[in-house]
């Protein structure tokens, strides 16, 4: 079949290498791609955001199946358009996709089905927010209820640390309208993972576990980002943290969507803490974590296209996936400067070095091609992901790898998986 897979980063350049390789995919577009999508599909001058362009090029091609990959076109209605058009889409509907791009939204629906979350209040008036945080004694979390790109969320270990926060997003707006309203939550502790599920509507399959990194610096330090290295799988979700995951969050929250708007089709993400009263739901998202996609399509033997397909015409009961038993760790390399501004343009070298060390894969993430070199064009740039036979062996052949390639500026956090390492 003819596949058209939308966005352009490193979770895009991931997913698009292993679709590549199914014997089901006849040819594999991609809108807008990059060019590491370039290397094993056709990229298409068409914006991720633009709906109806990416359901004409699809249909003008004779495309059955479209991936969406980023939360940004599903919140604003591609996966209707796409079935509307009559052809397969993976990814949730408008409604579906509100479970991320609306955190005031899905914290209501995780009360409505008593899912384990932290506690929270939703405010909309900057000075009730402000007078809230600071009738709290203890750490809380103030998140911009719309989409920021990851970066709506500050953690403030001390209450009168989130009126600058608040300030910034429900009076200077610097995430727009993503910040008319605002949740606040009480700071929980404990580890993080992240738990993927194909969900059909009906049927749930949850994907290995893995963990991100998502504050810039070393040790957890500075402001978030969208992801700056992953790991999968990860010691700390066994098999009981696993099935509780599965019957306290992700069965009861495809059922709350199912009776409020119909089936939830596509990947779903939950982001979670492993707190000492057992697993609490930081965030959903409408898709696949990128950094984590990086590592679990490495770690993933079976045919993803066929999964995906399976998903979509809703027999996710008649898959199984098989997964190299191998850990795998992806090091995001960023622009210096990221998560705030950064310049691009810069030239990259080293990444055939790099693959040449056997079972590592370099996702591209902001890349953009030039006269035949290879330039920087973003934030994250890419996704340095290797396979080891234990996640000290994974972690320390990513790191040779991160090293064989260099641009000006380059920055990584060291530490990706060193706390699975110690553990
Ligand atoms: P989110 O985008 O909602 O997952 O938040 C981004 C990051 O902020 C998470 O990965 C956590 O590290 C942190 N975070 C979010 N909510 C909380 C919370 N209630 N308690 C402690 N940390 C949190
Ligand atoms: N890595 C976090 C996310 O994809 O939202």
């Amino acid at each position: 079949m003819k596949v058209l897979l939308v966005g352009g980063g490193g979770r895009e350049h991931a997913l698009a290498w292993k679709i590549a390789q199914s014997s089901m995919c006849q040819k594999l577009y991609c809108a807008p791609g990059n060019p590491g999508t370039a290397q094993v599909g056709e990229n298409l001058p068409v914006r991720a955001e633009d709906v109806d362009a990416v359901v004409a090029a699809a249909r003008d091609r004779g495309v059955e199946l479209v991936v969406v990959g980023p939360e940004d076109p599903l919140a604003a209605g591609l996966a209707d358009a796409v079935r509307a058009a009559g052809m397969l889409c993976f990814g949730p509907s408008t409604e579906g996709a509100r479970l991320e791009a609306d955190k005031a939204f899905a914290k209501e629906l995780m009360r409505s089905a008593s899912i384990p979350t932290a506690e929270a209040r939703i405010f909309t008036d900057l000075e009730a927010a402000r007078q809230y945080v600071l009738s709290r004694d203890q750490g809380v979390v103030v998140k911009a209820a719309g989409l920021a790109k990851g970066k709506g969320v500050f953690v403030c270990t001390e209450p009168h640390l989130a009126v600058r926060p608040l300030e910034q997003i429900m009076s200077e707006r610097i995430f727009g309208d993503a910040g008319s309203t605002v949740v606040i939550e009480e700071m929980l502790t404990g580890q993080e993972a992240s738990i993927l599920a194909l969900c059909d509507g009906r049927n749930i399959y949850p994907l290995e576990a893995s963990q991100d990194h998502k504050p810039i610096g070393d040790g957890d330090t500075g402001p978030n980002t969208g992801g700056m290295g992953a790991y999968s799988p990860t010691p700390i979700v066994d098999d009981s943290v696993m099935t509780r995951v599965e019957r306290e969050v992700l069965v009861p929250i495809v059922d709350a969507m199912r009776r409020s708007f119909g089936r939830y089709e596509g990947c779903l993400y939950a982001g979670l803490m492993l707190t000492h009263a057992g697993p609490k739901v930081l965030e959903f998202n409408c898709r696949f974590g990128d950094p984590e996609a990086q590592p679990l399509m490495m770690r993933l033997k079976s045919d993803l296209l066929e999964a995906m397909v399976a998903t979509c015409r809703h027999r996710l009961d008649e898959v199984r996936l098989e997964w190299d038993p191998r850990p795998a760790v992806c090091v995001v390399m960023a622009s210096g400067g990221y998560p705030g501004s950064y310049e691009k343009g810069f030239e990259i070298t080293g990444i055939e070095e790099a693959e040449a060390l056997g079972d590592v894969k370099v996702f591209h993430a902001g890349t953009a091609a030039a006269d035949g070199k290879l330039l920087t064009n973003g934030g994250r740039v890419l996704g340095v992901t290797a396979l080891g036979d234990t996640i000290a062996a994974a972690r320390e052949r990513a790191y040779r790898a991160v090293e064989k390639i260099h641009w000006q500026g380059a920055y990584y956090r060291k530490d990706i998986a060193a706390k699975a390492v110690e553990a």
